[in-house]
Protein backbone atom coordinates (compact mmCIF):
# COMPACT_ATOMS: atom_id res chain seq x y z
CA UNK A 1 0.00 0.00 0.00
CA UNK A 2 2.98 2.50 0.93
CA UNK A 3 4.72 4.38 -1.43
CA UNK A 4 7.41 5.14 0.59
CA UNK A 5 10.68 4.38 -0.47
CA UNK A 6 12.57 1.37 1.73
CA UNK A 7 14.21 3.41 4.79
CA UNK A 8 18.17 4.07 4.10
CA UNK A 9 19.56 1.74 6.69
CA UNK A 10 17.44 -1.04 4.22
CA UNK A 11 19.08 -0.25 1.33
CA UNK A 12 22.45 -1.44 0.14
CA UNK A 13 25.68 0.25 1.13
CA UNK A 14 27.25 -0.91 -1.89
CA UNK A 15 25.43 -1.49 -5.52
CA UNK A 16 27.11 -3.23 -8.49
CA UNK A 17 24.67 -2.84 -12.10
CA UNK A 18 25.84 -4.61 -14.69
CA UNK A 19 29.38 -3.61 -14.21
CA UNK A 20 32.25 -4.42 -17.62
CA UNK A 21 35.75 -3.52 -17.35
CA UNK A 22 38.22 -4.70 -19.75
CA UNK A 23 42.12 -4.25 -20.27
CA UNK A 24 42.42 -3.46 -23.65
CA UNK A 25 40.56 -6.42 -25.40
CA UNK A 26 40.51 -8.58 -22.32
CA UNK A 27 37.03 -8.39 -20.74
CA UNK A 28 37.72 -9.43 -17.08
CA UNK A 29 34.29 -8.74 -15.70
CA UNK A 30 31.35 -9.03 -17.56
CA UNK A 31 28.05 -7.38 -16.25
CA UNK A 32 28.33 -8.20 -12.30
CA UNK A 33 26.01 -7.20 -10.83
CA UNK A 34 25.92 -7.17 -7.05
CA UNK A 35 24.63 -5.62 -3.48
CA UNK A 36 26.26 -5.05 -0.10
CA UNK A 37 24.13 -4.13 2.74
CA UNK A 38 25.28 -2.60 5.87
CA UNK A 39 26.84 -4.16 8.13
CA UNK A 40 27.35 -7.49 6.81
CA UNK A 41 30.39 -9.01 5.44
CA UNK A 42 30.07 -10.56 1.55
CA UNK A 43 32.01 -12.05 -0.16
CA UNK A 44 32.93 -13.06 -3.47
CA UNK A 45 34.43 -16.27 -4.42
CA UNK A 46 36.44 -17.21 -7.64
CA UNK A 47 39.36 -18.99 -9.10
CA UNK A 48 42.43 -17.45 -10.75
CA UNK A 49 41.54 -14.65 -13.05
CA UNK A 50 37.64 -14.79 -12.49
CA UNK A 51 38.32 -11.31 -12.30
CA UNK A 52 38.56 -10.70 -8.27
CA UNK A 53 40.52 -8.30 -8.02
CA UNK A 54 38.88 -6.13 -10.81
CA UNK A 55 35.98 -6.13 -9.25
CA UNK A 56 37.61 -4.24 -6.49
CA UNK A 57 39.64 -1.55 -8.50
CA UNK A 58 36.51 -0.80 -10.68
CA UNK A 59 34.63 -0.10 -6.97
CA UNK A 60 37.60 2.07 -5.96
CA UNK A 61 37.73 4.25 -9.03
CA UNK A 62 41.16 2.64 -9.90
CA UNK A 63 39.77 1.03 -12.74
CA UNK A 64 37.17 2.58 -14.93
CA UNK A 65 33.93 0.49 -16.10
CA UNK A 66 32.94 0.24 -19.63
CA UNK A 67 29.86 -0.22 -18.64
CA UNK A 68 26.95 -0.09 -15.89
CA UNK A 69 27.62 1.80 -12.88
CA UNK A 70 28.44 1.70 -9.10
CA UNK A 71 26.41 3.16 -5.84
CA UNK A 72 27.84 3.57 -2.46
CA UNK A 73 25.57 4.81 -0.07
CA UNK A 74 22.70 5.76 -2.55
CA UNK A 75 25.52 8.10 -4.62
CA UNK A 76 26.83 7.41 -8.11
CA UNK A 77 30.38 6.87 -7.99
CA UNK A 78 30.87 4.85 -11.17
CA UNK A 79 34.15 6.37 -11.97
CA UNK A 80 34.85 8.90 -9.69
CA UNK A 81 38.45 10.06 -8.62
CA UNK A 82 39.79 7.43 -6.16
CA UNK A 83 41.02 9.66 -3.45
CA UNK A 84 37.58 11.07 -3.50
CA UNK A 85 36.24 7.73 -2.88
CA UNK A 86 38.22 7.24 0.00
CA UNK A 87 36.82 10.53 1.20
CA UNK A 88 33.51 9.16 1.33
CA UNK A 89 34.09 6.14 3.35
CA UNK A 90 35.28 3.53 1.05
CA UNK A 91 39.12 2.08 1.83
CA UNK A 92 40.59 -0.77 0.08
CA UNK A 93 43.22 -3.05 1.13
CA UNK A 94 44.62 -4.51 -2.42
CA UNK A 95 45.77 -7.80 -3.49
CA UNK A 96 49.23 -8.20 -1.97
CA UNK A 97 49.15 -5.50 0.92
CA UNK A 98 51.52 -2.62 -0.60
CA UNK A 99 52.57 -1.34 2.84
CA UNK A 100 55.21 1.57 2.52
CA UNK A 101 57.89 -0.67 3.11
CA UNK A 102 60.73 2.62 4.00
CA UNK A 103 57.62 3.92 6.62
CA UNK A 104 57.57 2.63 10.13
CA UNK A 105 54.20 0.38 11.04
CA UNK A 106 53.10 3.61 12.84
CA UNK A 107 53.28 6.21 9.90
CA UNK A 108 52.11 3.54 7.69
CA UNK A 109 49.07 3.81 9.53
CA UNK A 110 49.05 7.75 9.87
CA UNK A 111 48.99 7.52 6.19
CA UNK A 112 45.55 5.50 6.21
CA UNK A 113 44.35 8.91 8.28
CA UNK A 114 45.59 11.46 5.75
CA UNK A 115 42.35 12.69 5.25
CA UNK A 116 41.11 13.06 8.68
CA UNK A 117 40.75 16.18 10.54
CA UNK A 118 39.47 14.54 14.18
CA UNK A 119 42.50 14.07 15.75
CA UNK A 120 41.04 12.60 18.61
CA UNK A 121 39.47 9.92 16.72
CA UNK A 122 42.34 9.14 14.85
CA UNK A 123 44.33 8.41 18.05
CA UNK A 124 41.31 6.12 19.44
CA UNK A 125 41.48 4.29 16.12
CA UNK A 126 45.34 3.46 16.65
CA UNK A 127 44.35 2.16 19.79
CA UNK A 128 41.63 0.45 18.62
CA UNK A 129 44.00 -1.03 15.96
CA UNK A 130 47.04 -1.96 18.36
CA UNK A 131 44.20 -3.87 20.33
CA UNK A 132 42.78 -5.70 16.96
CA UNK A 133 46.52 -6.32 16.26
CA UNK A 134 48.52 -6.02 19.25
CA UNK A 135 52.26 -6.75 17.45
CA UNK A 136 51.47 -3.38 15.35
CA UNK A 137 51.76 -1.87 18.59
CA UNK A 138 55.05 -3.85 19.39
CA UNK A 139 56.50 -3.63 16.26
CA UNK A 140 54.85 0.22 16.02
CA UNK A 141 58.37 1.81 15.23
CA UNK A 142 60.08 -0.63 12.89
CA UNK A 143 59.93 -0.28 9.35
CA UNK A 144 56.85 -2.41 7.29
CA UNK A 145 58.93 -3.71 4.96
CA UNK A 146 60.88 -5.80 8.00
CA UNK A 147 57.38 -7.70 8.85
CA UNK A 148 56.43 -10.65 8.26
CA UNK A 149 53.73 -11.62 5.46
CA UNK A 150 51.30 -11.96 8.34
CA UNK A 151 52.47 -8.91 9.92
CA UNK A 152 52.36 -6.82 6.73
CA UNK A 153 48.20 -8.25 5.63
CA UNK A 154 47.20 -6.90 9.80
CA UNK A 155 48.70 -3.74 8.59
CA UNK A 156 47.14 -3.21 5.51
CA UNK A 157 44.03 -4.20 7.18
CA UNK A 158 44.76 -1.97 9.64
CA UNK A 159 45.68 1.01 7.40
CA UNK A 160 42.13 0.92 5.91
CA UNK A 161 40.37 0.98 9.47
CA UNK A 162 42.96 4.23 10.04
CA UNK A 163 40.28 6.06 7.70
CA UNK A 164 37.39 5.06 9.58
CA UNK A 165 35.17 3.60 6.68
CA UNK A 166 32.25 2.66 6.08
CA UNK A 167 33.13 -0.14 3.72
CA UNK A 168 36.33 -2.35 3.10
CA UNK A 169 37.23 -4.04 0.18
CA UNK A 170 39.30 -6.52 0.69
CA UNK A 171 41.35 -8.73 -1.73
CA UNK A 172 42.70 -12.00 -0.86
CA UNK A 173 43.92 -11.25 2.86
CA UNK A 174 44.98 -15.30 2.59
CA UNK A 175 47.49 -14.90 -0.21
CA UNK A 176 50.64 -16.71 0.89
CA UNK A 177 49.79 -17.31 4.40
CA UNK A 178 49.59 -20.21 6.51
CA UNK A 179 46.00 -21.63 7.56
CA UNK A 180 46.85 -20.75 11.13
CA UNK A 181 47.82 -17.12 10.29
CA UNK A 182 44.72 -16.74 7.59
CA UNK A 183 42.47 -18.25 10.46
CA UNK A 184 43.41 -15.90 12.99
CA UNK A 185 43.37 -12.70 10.44
CA UNK A 186 39.35 -13.94 9.32
CA UNK A 187 38.72 -14.10 12.99
CA UNK A 188 39.89 -10.37 13.75
CA UNK A 189 38.43 -8.89 10.22
CA UNK A 190 34.89 -10.25 11.81
CA UNK A 191 35.40 -8.78 15.43
CA UNK A 192 36.12 -5.69 13.33
CA UNK A 193 32.74 -5.95 11.72
CA UNK A 194 30.85 -7.20 14.58
CA UNK A 195 32.40 -4.32 17.07
CA UNK A 196 32.78 -1.69 14.59
CA UNK A 197 30.04 -2.00 12.56
CA UNK A 198 31.84 -1.69 8.92
CA UNK A 199 30.72 -3.72 6.34
CA UNK A 200 33.41 -5.83 4.49
CA UNK A 201 33.25 -7.01 0.80
CA UNK A 202 35.99 -9.82 0.82
CA UNK A 203 37.19 -11.39 -2.29
CA UNK A 204 39.06 -15.03 -2.01
CA UNK A 205 39.84 -17.98 -3.22
CA UNK A 206 39.65 -19.46 -0.22
CA UNK A 207 36.34 -20.72 -0.25
CA UNK A 208 36.30 -22.18 2.79
CA UNK A 209 37.36 -19.62 5.16
CA UNK A 210 35.40 -16.87 2.83
CA UNK A 211 32.11 -18.73 3.36
CA UNK A 212 32.80 -19.07 7.12
CA UNK A 213 33.44 -15.89 7.83
CA UNK A 214 30.55 -13.89 5.55
CA UNK A 215 27.14 -13.61 5.95
CA UNK A 216 26.21 -13.40 1.98
CA UNK A 217 27.99 -14.81 -1.51
CA UNK A 218 28.76 -14.42 -4.84
CA UNK A 219 30.79 -17.20 -6.85
CA UNK A 220 32.38 -15.46 -9.59
CA UNK A 221 33.53 -17.62 -12.70
CA UNK A 222 35.00 -15.79 -16.23
CA UNK A 223 33.79 -12.12 -15.37
CA UNK A 224 30.47 -13.20 -14.40
CA UNK A 225 28.59 -13.83 -11.24
CA UNK A 226 26.70 -17.16 -11.98
CA UNK A 227 25.73 -18.20 -8.35
CA UNK A 228 24.49 -16.12 -4.94
CA UNK A 229 23.27 -17.20 -1.81
CA UNK A 230 23.63 -16.60 2.07
CA UNK A 231 26.93 -18.46 3.06
CA UNK A 232 24.85 -21.29 4.80
CA UNK A 233 23.24 -21.86 2.17
CA UNK A 234 26.66 -21.84 -0.29
CA UNK A 235 27.98 -23.82 2.06
CA UNK A 236 25.39 -26.95 1.72
CA UNK A 237 25.49 -27.12 -2.08
CA UNK A 238 27.15 -29.83 -3.64
CA UNK A 239 29.05 -28.03 -6.77
CA UNK A 240 30.34 -25.40 -3.95
CA UNK A 241 31.57 -28.42 -1.54
CA UNK A 242 32.83 -30.48 -5.10
CA UNK A 243 35.02 -27.51 -6.37
CA UNK A 244 35.67 -24.71 -4.00
CA UNK A 245 35.69 -26.92 -0.64
CA UNK A 246 37.37 -29.46 -2.27
CA UNK A 247 35.33 -32.27 -0.44
CA UNK A 248 35.18 -34.48 -3.23
CA UNK A 249 37.90 -36.13 -5.01
CA UNK A 250 37.61 -36.04 -8.77
CA UNK A 251 36.12 -32.95 -10.20
CA UNK A 252 36.64 -33.37 -13.61
CA UNK A 253 39.17 -30.72 -14.73
CA UNK A 254 37.63 -28.32 -17.43
CA UNK A 255 33.98 -29.46 -16.22
CA UNK A 256 34.40 -26.14 -13.85
CA UNK A 257 30.82 -25.22 -14.99
CA UNK A 258 28.26 -23.56 -12.88
CA UNK A 259 24.16 -23.60 -13.50
CA UNK A 260 23.76 -20.22 -14.53
CA UNK A 261 21.78 -17.73 -12.40
CA UNK A 262 18.54 -18.01 -13.03
CA UNK A 263 17.32 -14.20 -13.09
CA UNK A 264 20.79 -13.30 -14.33
CA UNK A 265 20.91 -9.79 -16.42
N1 LIG B 1 46.75 -5.27 -15.91
C1 LIG B 1 46.18 -6.23 -16.65
N2 LIG B 1 46.36 -6.27 -17.99
C2 LIG B 1 45.77 -7.23 -18.74
N3 LIG B 1 44.99 -8.20 -18.27
C3 LIG B 1 44.78 -8.22 -16.94
C4 LIG B 1 45.36 -7.24 -16.06
N4 LIG B 1 44.97 -7.52 -14.81
C5 LIG B 1 44.18 -8.61 -14.89
N5 LIG B 1 44.06 -9.03 -16.17
C6 LIG B 1 43.24 -10.16 -16.65
O1 LIG B 1 41.89 -9.96 -16.24
C7 LIG B 1 41.32 -11.16 -15.77
C8 LIG B 1 40.83 -11.00 -14.35
O2 LIG B 1 41.95 -10.75 -13.52
P1 LIG B 1 41.83 -10.46 -11.96
O3 LIG B 1 43.17 -10.04 -11.49
O4 LIG B 1 40.71 -9.54 -11.71
O5 LIG B 1 41.47 -11.91 -11.39
P2 LIG B 1 41.43 -12.45 -9.90
O6 LIG B 1 40.14 -13.17 -9.74
O7 LIG B 1 41.73 -11.37 -8.94
O8 LIG B 1 42.60 -13.53 -9.90
P3 LIG B 1 43.60 -13.99 -8.72
O9 LIG B 1 42.82 -14.92 -7.84
O10 LIG B 1 44.71 -14.69 -9.42
O11 LIG B 1 44.04 -12.76 -7.99
C9 LIG B 1 42.37 -12.24 -15.95
O12 LIG B 1 42.14 -12.88 -17.18
C10 LIG B 1 43.66 -11.45 -16.00
O13 LIG B 1 44.62 -12.12 -16.76
MG1 LIG C 1 43.17 -11.07 -7.54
Amino acid sequence: MSTMPPPISDQPVLKLLNVESAYGPIKAIRGVSLQVHRSEIATVLGSNGAGKTTILKTISGIIDPRKGSIEFKGEDITAQDPARIVQQGLSHVPEGREVFPLLSVRDNLLMGAYTRTDRDGVARDLEAVYRYFPILGERTHQDAGLLSGGQQQMLAISRALMANPDLILLDEPSLGLSPKLTKEIFEIVVRINRERGTTILLVEQNANMALNASDYGYVLENGRIVMEDTCAHLREKDDIKEFYLGMKEHGVRGERRWKKKKNWR
